[in-house]
């Protein structure tokens, strides 16, 4: 790439939409890029070079991506060393009518082809046209060299990509790829190690579907079998995995869970309805009573499980009684964390052939039901933890409050309390004083290191 003053390394800013499995995708870009000379910023404005890293389970993700392009397009037709890069899910999904639609784009590169960032964006200066990457299959792009991690001692850890199920309401298999390629368990341990060499204590896995993780590898390891062995790995303190579809779970996963420390009491368990008919529609594969009792069993062997979850409001056809079934869920097992989504309907999925007959109105009504729901059942459940001491591991200063640092629990509760920054990716214990239905307040426990 040509640089106006060959003496001032290019600067990039990464503009992120989506999910964790993004986050990972953007590092590992501006791992890339920082490695070829580019220098990370994070002022739009001073930036030779902005990355959209976009999402397209919704359309609403999508539509807020085209409305920036379109915020930046007077400076690209000014500014002739600016350049502008769309990755990831839209990317993938829309290609060639991403460049009609805002011809301002220099790069459209999919899910697959964003670790050939660099060539792509050579290969702009080189004819002076945009160009489009799309290919699913060739490139792995997991791992990477120099880490560009927003917490120096946390990472997320790619471990499979793709998803083979067919949800009828989700883009992803057709946009991360309907095939799931996993990395073998080799691949993953050596880069948890070279993670823990530079200072990362704690590891969240990434799948769409990380219950299935190893079916695609000779020998068909599983994620019981993959954890064990990043559990070996020194350094490393904690380990979470992301995330669990009820549909390939299998209680073996609770008994590693129990019997592997470093494995935090964590599962993210997305329901998407608490109703059978609806889940039926959904192709889900698992029932309200399978749902259950998954949930069940896994408190039963996990001691303390914080299980989170996610629901769909308005999916086509859904009456009041299926949304009054999920509430009924909720209440039976009275999740740590609720994510609400309001139905958006995916072009070429399956659901997109049934009529969108839920009105907006009541999407927003179910949706903030829902919402109150689980801020009932979080304060209930943090008041229970009043007095009670957690291991926390501590983040960093609070974005809020900066005399308070923050860090979460094994269970991956949200703690604040006083103490100093250098705390900071130490784990220490803390006992709560009081609570929100999101935060945990309290100080640090006797017993806690010198500060
Ligand atoms: N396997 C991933 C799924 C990624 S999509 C996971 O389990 O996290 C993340 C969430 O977005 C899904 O769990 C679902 O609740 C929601 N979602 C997916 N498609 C959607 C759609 N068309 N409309 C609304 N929400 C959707
Ligand atoms: Fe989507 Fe279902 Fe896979 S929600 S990511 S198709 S498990």
């Amino acid at each position: 790439m040509k640089n106006e003053n060959p003496m001032q390394p290019r600067k990039v800013f990464l503009e992120a939409f989506g999910c964790q499995m993004n986050v990972l995708d953007g590092e590992l870009v501006l791992s890339d890029l920082s490695r070829k000379g580019y220098v990370v910023t994070d002022d739009v404005a001073a930036a030779d070079l902005v990355v959209f890293n976009t999402c397209s389970v919704r359309q609403h993700a999508e539509q807020r991506v085209l409305s920036r392009l379109g915020q930046l397009k007077d400076r690209r037709a000014r500014d002739p060393g600016f350049r502008i890069a769309v990755m990831g899910c839209m990317a993938q999904r829309q290609g060639e009518d991403l460049i009609r639609a805002a011809p301002q784009v220099d790069v459209v590169c999919g899910s697959q082809q964003f670790v050939r960032m660099f060539d792509l964006l050579s290969e702009v200066e080189e004819t002076g046209r945009s160009v489009v990457a799309l290919e699913q299959e060739g490139v792995s792009g997991q791992s990477r060299d120099v880490a560009v991690r927003p917490r120096p001692y946390q990472a997320f850890v790619g471990v499979m990509r793709g998803c083979h199920h067919r949800c009828s309401y989700c883009i992803v298999p057709r946009v991360r790829g309907g095939r799931e390629q996993s990395r073998p368990v080799a691949d993953v341990v050596d880069e948890v190690a070279k993670l823990a060499g530079d200072g990362v204590v704690e590891v969240i896995l990434l799948g769409q579907n990380i219950n299935s993780y190893g079916k695609s590898l000779s020998g068909r390891p599983n994620l019981p079998a993959l954890l064990e062995a990043v559990h070996e790995v020194d350094g490393i303190s904690r380990i979470r995995f992301i995330t669990s579809n009820p549909m390939d779970l299998e209680v073996d996963l609770f008994k590693a869970m129990a019997e592997l420390p470093k494995v935090m009491e964590y599962l993210h368990f997305p329901a998407q309805s608490g109703s059978d008919r609806v889940l039926k529609r959904m192709f889900r594969g698992y029932t309200r009573g399978r749902y259950l009792e998954l949930a069940e069993k896994g408190r039963e062997i996990v001691p303390g499980l914080s299980l989170a979850t996610d629901f769909i409001v308005g999916f086509p056809g859904e009456t009041d009684e299926d949304f009054e079934a999920t509430i009924g869920l909720m209440e039976r097992i009275r999740f740590e964390q609720t994510f609400v989504f309001k139905y958006s309907v995916r072009p070429g999925t399956r659901s997109s052939e049934w009529e969108d007959d839920v009105p907006g109105i009541v999407k927003k009504e179910r949706n903030n039901r829902l919402l109150k729901v689980q801020e009932r059942h979080s304060l209930m459940r943090n008041q229970g933890r009043i007095g009670r001491v957690f291991d926390v591991l501590v983040e960093g200063v609070s974005p809020k409050n900066p005399d308070r640092l923050t860090g979460r629990t094994r269970g991956n509760q949200i703690v604040a309390f006083p103490g100093s920054p250098c705390l900071a990716g130490q784990t220490v214990p803390v006992r709560v004083h009081r609570v929100t239905p999101l935060t945990l307040i309290g100080g640090l426990a006797s017993g806690a290191p010198p500060r």
